[in-house]
């Protein structure tokens, strides 16, 4: 790859897929709403991206065939898939099912004058999330190894509060020790989640903090208790220059019409 132009990215995130692609949680058809939002961004000529990362929520039942949806839904895209765990998956299925043939499970990856890390944040049985030691040195390790090149991390929990204080709660219990981690390397640029299903966007001393819209459906931003959003399905484009700046920019299926808030049954 030509790492003296900006690396192109899509990130797509929080898709909820069931082994069942009629089944529906939030209101919504959520392998129509991924296969929506993937046309959305991929449809109508437009150049395939250099990666596309999926941050974590992928399936929603835990199944073998809710991974074959998602593969059957953007393998064959022309770009490599990435893809970590959320609470809602199952961190070995994916490993097994989403680790060949244009897909990577976890680990890190050079892509232009960039590296990336990509972390597992998932603890069985509940949807906070937490950085296990060996994560913690792995990413400590990748970043030593990327010492002379921006760094993009990516993960499921966002490591900074929303301000929604229902949501907080199911955040990422060691952010505050990740934050500390990434302070000591300045060449990290851009932390980039899920999980919160809404956009977000804060600067963390020289770190941009994003997290990014689901595929299905939106919590409401800076509400006590959950309530859903009327906004529609959304996705994320990230430019990286080779000099560690970088551009991104949420996009909201426009079509889509949402005129009844869904029941806040899920997280
Ligand atoms: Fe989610």
């Amino acid at each position: 790859m030509n790492s003296t132009r900006p690396l192109r990215l899509l990130q797509v995130t929080d898709p909820h897929l069931f082994a069942d692609p009629t089944r529906r949680i939030y209101g919504v058809n959520t392998a129509q709403s991924f296969g929506s939002v993937l046309a959305d961004a991929l449809g109508g000529g437009v150049p395939p991206p250099d990666a596309i990362l999926v941050t974590g929520d992928i399936g929603d039942d835990m199944s073998a065939g809710a991974y074959g949806v998602f593969r059957e839904a953007i393998g064959g895209l022309g770009a490599p898939v990435l893809c970590l765990p959320g609470n809602h998956d199952a961190p070995a299925l994916m490993a097994e099912l989403l680790n060949s043939d244009g897909f990577q499970y976890c680990g890190s990856a050079q892509l232009g004058a960039w590296g990336l890390v990509l972390l597992d944040t998932h603890v069985d049985d509940d949807p906070a999330g937490l950085l296990a030691a060996s994560e913690l040195e792995r990413l400590e390790s990748s970043l030593r190894e990327f010492a002379d090149r921006p760094v993009l991390v990516c993960l499921h929990h966002l490591p900074l509060p929303t301000g929604s204080e229902w949501l907080d709660g199911y955040g990422l219990r060691n952010a505050a020790e990740l934050l500390s981690l990434l302070g000591r390397f300045p060449q990290v640029k851009v932390v980039l989640a899920g999980h919160v299903h809404q956009a977000f966007d804060q600067q963390y001393g020289p770190i941009r903090v994003l997290a990014t819209p689901s595929t299905c459906a939106q919590f409401t931003p800076g509400t006590a208790t959950c309530v859903m959003d009327l906004r529609p399905p959304g996705y994320r484009w990230l430019s990286l220059s080779p000099d560690g700046s970088i551009r991104t920019e949420v996009m909201w299926l426009q079509d889509w019409l949402i005129t009844k808030r869904p029941r806040d049954d899920r997280i």
